[in-house]
């Protein structure tokens, strides 16, 4: 991240009426960022330490986020040992860990990382509360696009947790293309950070209004008044 790169988001999205997901900070970063006043979710990592999950946990209640969100998708490094990120150490969660994490708080739990029908099978039984489905950025090399797993996972989920996508969402086709397949809603990530470094916050607000402009023009073209009434025939697979 570029120096202020965070700051310059959290203002942008603030700006732009969208939510701030953003993880892998101290707690006086945290409160920091949701001290700009966009709704804000924070990613917590698969800390070896799971007393550092709990104590981020109460920190984002007490801070009042909108939600917490856990991601499944880091916990090994490329060698497939556990990935060590900013110091600290990774270990998969299992299942049963996170119904004891989605258990323990009044916040709705998302999880990051889903890519499979299973992965989401799983989370329901765990009681997550919406998920992510991310191979994070090419974490998994060969994943298939998120957005491809969508359809099966809607099937699968039958519209019990609102589901989100990101990976390649670039533009308002990419957004109306996730939410025609049954999404609630897109993450974007290194588009954002190029906005930062052409405009600060302001490059933030302009990416993401250009990008919510191209998708009511497309809702638009395609009669879907809103989110609600968007499905897969308002898209083609060719
Ligand atoms: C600078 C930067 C920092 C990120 N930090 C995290 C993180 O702490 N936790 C996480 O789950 N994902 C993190 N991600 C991954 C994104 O959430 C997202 O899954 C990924 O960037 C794929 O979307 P994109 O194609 O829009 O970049 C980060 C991405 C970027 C660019």
């Amino acid at each position: 991240m570029y120096p202020g790169a965070a700051d310059a988001l959290a203002r942008g999205a603030k700006e732009a009426g969208a939510i701030l997901w953003y993880g892998m900070a101290e707690e006086a970063e945290i409160g920091r960022l949701a001290g700009y006043g966009a709704p804000m979710i924070e990613i917590i990592k698969p800390y070896t330490d799971r007393e550092m999950i709990y104590r981020k946990i109460r920190h984002a209640e007490e801070l009042g986020l909108l939600a917490v969100g856990i991601d499944i998708d880091h916990p090994f490094a490329d060698d497939g040992s556990p990935d060590i990120v900013s110091g600290h150490e990774m270990t998969a969660l299992k299942t049963a860990e996170l119904r004891e994490i989605c258990r323990d708080t009044r916040l709705p739990v998302i999880i990051k990382g889903v890519l499979s029908v299973r992965d989401a099978e799983r989370c329901l039984e765990a009681g997550a509360q919406g998920l992510v489905l991310s191979h994070h950025n090419n974490r998994i090399e060969y994943a298939l696009p998120p957005m491809a797993l969508l359809p099966e996972i809607v099937e699968m989920t039958g519209g019990k947790v609102p589901l989100f996508v990101d990976c390649e969402i670039k533009t308002g086709m990419d957004a109306f293309k996730a939410l025609a397949l049954g999404a609630k809603g897109v993450c974007i990530g290194r588009p954002l950070m190029t906005a930062i470094k052409q405009d600060l916050e302001h490059g933030v607000r302009d990416y993401l209004l250009k990008a919510t402009a191209e998708l009511k023009k497309a809702m638009a073209f395609t009669g879907c008044t809103t989110l609600e009434t968007m499905d897969p025939t308002v898209i083609h697979r060719i």
